[in-house]
């Protein structure tokens, strides 16, 4: 297992591209299955996801394409062939979006088979939601054996109204409503970015729909989906990734190719805390040159504070004068990199659903451990602004979603390496 060797103290100058959004990736590759013809999508990230999602699409039968050399972020899927509509444990055992299949699967072969993922590193993450969609709209549910067996002739469109607003979920639903014979309504959707960006492929797919980005999508179901080509939106939440970065640091970083507009509630919390801005076109421009004051965030369903930037907002906490209160409110275990974070120095109370960041604290090295890709990010974060030398365990979580992390950090001026394990000599070797 690869680690990370990060050495502190330097601050992020110069200019950072931000990739395309893995979670707008991953439900586009899953709506190519509701079409025969291919689908082309853009600005694609070489990430581990992706490829598990590659991997998962072709098991089915798909044709899956991933560019090379220019043509690099670049995916050519085509569905015409889907002899296995299945999910098999192996794969969404290493990846929970995997469920995304569920509802293009259903519409357009009649039937899906997708493994039930287990618990994860931040939370329970049911998928009973999905299930109640997908009967909303006709379906026959079945679970046996660890999987979900979905079937229905041709699903019909319906009113649905979400117990609790999940992003996957809004998506799986809205690609099963797109192929369903009549209207869907759905209520208490998901209004984040990828939502809509899903949105606009399946528009571009010939879908007949209204209202992504809102709490309700009004869906004309259609008989047949076409080929589309899409460029996938940046990755909002890397962006985000890079801001505090540069603000933590005491950087001046230029962050670029992105979307301004879905960085509202950072900045605003960024602001409070004492690190000044400058947005420009697609880029930001952040500079951390006055010390940091302490700022509570809670997390929230989009447009509200990200819970996928709670972890690196919380490494940035450490270094803010004052106390700062982080609330989690969408998953119930989502703080395992406080305890790392502690473990560097940090002074972090946690208190059910909140954490106590007690600033600012200084950092020193130490090995630590990543749980999942976001609290992994929050550690190289803490390590850029350690005494020392830190060393980051599992950074698979990081592989995961983050394009290039390493090599992009060293070029804004971070001195980050990546080491592969060291095997064990076998004896007589
Ligand atoms: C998406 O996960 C993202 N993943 C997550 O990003 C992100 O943290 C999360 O949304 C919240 O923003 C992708 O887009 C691929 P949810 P998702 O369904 O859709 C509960 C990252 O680091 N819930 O919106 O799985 C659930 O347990 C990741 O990139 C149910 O109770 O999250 C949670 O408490 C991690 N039943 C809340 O809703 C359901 O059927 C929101 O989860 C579904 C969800």
């Amino acid at each position: 297992m690869d680690k990370f060797v990060v050495r502190g103290g330097n601050p992020l100058l110069g200019t950072v591209r931000i990739s395309g959004a893995k979670n707008a990736a991953l439900p586009a590759m899953a709506a190519a299955i509701l079409t025969e013809e291919p689908v082309i999508l853009e600005n694609i990230p070489q990430v581990r996801d992706i490829e598990t999602e590659r991997r998962l699409l072709s098991a089915m039968g798909a044709e899956v394409e991933l560019g090379y050399g220019r043509a690099q972020h670049r995916t050519i899927i085509c569905c015409r062939h889907l002899s296995r509509p299945e999910a098999g444990y192996d794969l969404v055992k290493t990846m929970r979006a995997s469920t995304l299949v569920l509802g293009p699967l259903v519409a357009r072969t009649g039937s899906a088979r997708v493994s039930i993922p287990g618990g994860c590193a931040i939370g329970a993450r049911p998928i009973d939601l999905h299930i109640k969609g997908l009967e909303r709209l006709g379906a026959t549910i079945r679970q046996e054996h660890g999987y979900i067996e979905a079937r229905a002739e041709r699903l019909k469109g319906n009113s649905i109204t979400f117990d609790r607003i999940t992003v996957t979920g809004t998506e799986d639903i809205l690609m099963a409503a797109v192929l369903a014979e009549g209207e869907t309504v759905m209520e208490n959707c998901a209004r984040e970015p990828e939502v809509v960006d899903l949105a606009a492929l399946l528009v571009k797919m010939g879908a007949d729909l209204e209202g992504a980005g809102t709490s309700t999508i009004r869906v004309r179901g259609v008989d047949r989906l076409h080929g589309a080509r899409h460029r996938i939106i940046p990755d909002r939440i890397e962006a985000a990734t890079f801001i505090i970065a540069g603000a933590l640091t005491g950087g001046d970083l230029l962050v670029t190719n992105l979307v301004p507009a879905h960085q509202t509630a950072l900045l605003a919390k960024l602001e409070q805390a004492g690190a000044r801005f400058h947005v420009n076109g697609e880029s930001i421009r952040v500079m951390g040159d006055n010390p940091l004051r302490a700022a509570d965030i809670a997390t929230e369903e989009y447009p509200g504070f990200a819970t996928d930037v709670q972890a690196q907002y919380m490494a940035l906490a450490t270094q803010a004068e004052g106390t700062s209160i982080i609330t989690e409110n969408i998953f119930e275990n989502r703080f395992m990199h406080a305890l790392e974070l502690v473990r560097m120095g940090a002074n972090i109370k946690i208190e059910g659903n909140r954490a106590v960041v007690r600033g600012k604290s200084p950092l020193s090295g130490a090995v630590v451990l990543a749980s999942d890709l976001r609290a992994s990010a929050s550690l190289v974060l803490a390590a850029l602004v350690a005494d020392g030398e830190t060393i980051i365990d599992r950074v698979y979580h990081i592989d995961r979603g983050y394009e290039h992390l390493e090599e992009k950090l060293r070029a804004i001026g971070a001195q980050i390496r990546r080491i592969g394990e060291m095997l064990p000599r076998r004896a007589g070797a």
